[in-house]
């Protein structure tokens, strides 16, 4: 039912619109997105990707190979992972399982190359709902971890770990 797609310069109305949404800015009160010279910037180290439900577009996914990732964001970190960042654009739309299938759909895609050795998630710290939805899909907690001015529980998801069977446990 949920398809992802690469993000384009015409979603950035709607990009900019989720944004100034609550849930959204709660989850992310610190970094503002440049949506104008992230759309622009194609990088091999990092996907935007659009989720769509019947080509509607629902949310947002970014996946990036932080060793490769220009913006450096995790620092010094090993090869062969990935990191992924999600949201949902609506309101209406959280909690009705759309956030579940776009992670399993993004983590398709990350375990898909096989070098690939782990994804990681680096929700707030106050993000308690968001810890609870990454652990189901069975990732585990690694560190707290400051990111600028962001205190945040950083989680890891092994390809030993990664199960279809993990994302439908409740
Ligand atoms: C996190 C998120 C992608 C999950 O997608 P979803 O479709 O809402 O989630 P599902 O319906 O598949 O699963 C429900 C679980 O999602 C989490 N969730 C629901 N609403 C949430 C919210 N506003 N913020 C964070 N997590 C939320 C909860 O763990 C919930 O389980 P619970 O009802 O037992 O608390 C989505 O809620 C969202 O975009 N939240 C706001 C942005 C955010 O927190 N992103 C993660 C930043 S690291």
């Amino acid at each position: 039912m949920i398809n992802l797609r690469l993000a384009t310069s015409a979603d950035l109305n709607l990009l900019q619109h989720w944004d100034e949404q609550p849930h959204v800015i709660a989850s992310n009160p610190n970094d503002k997105w440049d949506w104008e010279v992230e759309l622009h910037h194609k990088s091999e180290g990092r996907e935007q990707l659009i989720a769509e439900i019947n080509g509607h577009p629902i949310g947002f996914i970014e996946i990036t190979d932080p060793a490769r990732d220009d913006s450096n964001y995790w620092g010094n970190v090993a090869v062969n992972l990935r990191a992924i960042d999600i949201w949902i654009g609506e309101e209406n739309d959280l909690g009705k399982g759309y956030g579940t299938q776009m992670m399993q759909l993004a983590l398709e895609r990350c375990f898909t190359d096989p070098l690939v050795t782990a994804v990681l998630v680096d929700p707030l710290a106050s993000n308690t709902r968001a810890h609870r939805f990454y652990e189901r899909l069975g990732f585990q907690f690694v560190e707290q971890r400051w990111f600028g001015n962001d205190d945040c529980f950083v989680y890891r998801l092994n390809r030993e770990d990664w199960h279809h069977e993990n994302t439908i446990v409740s």
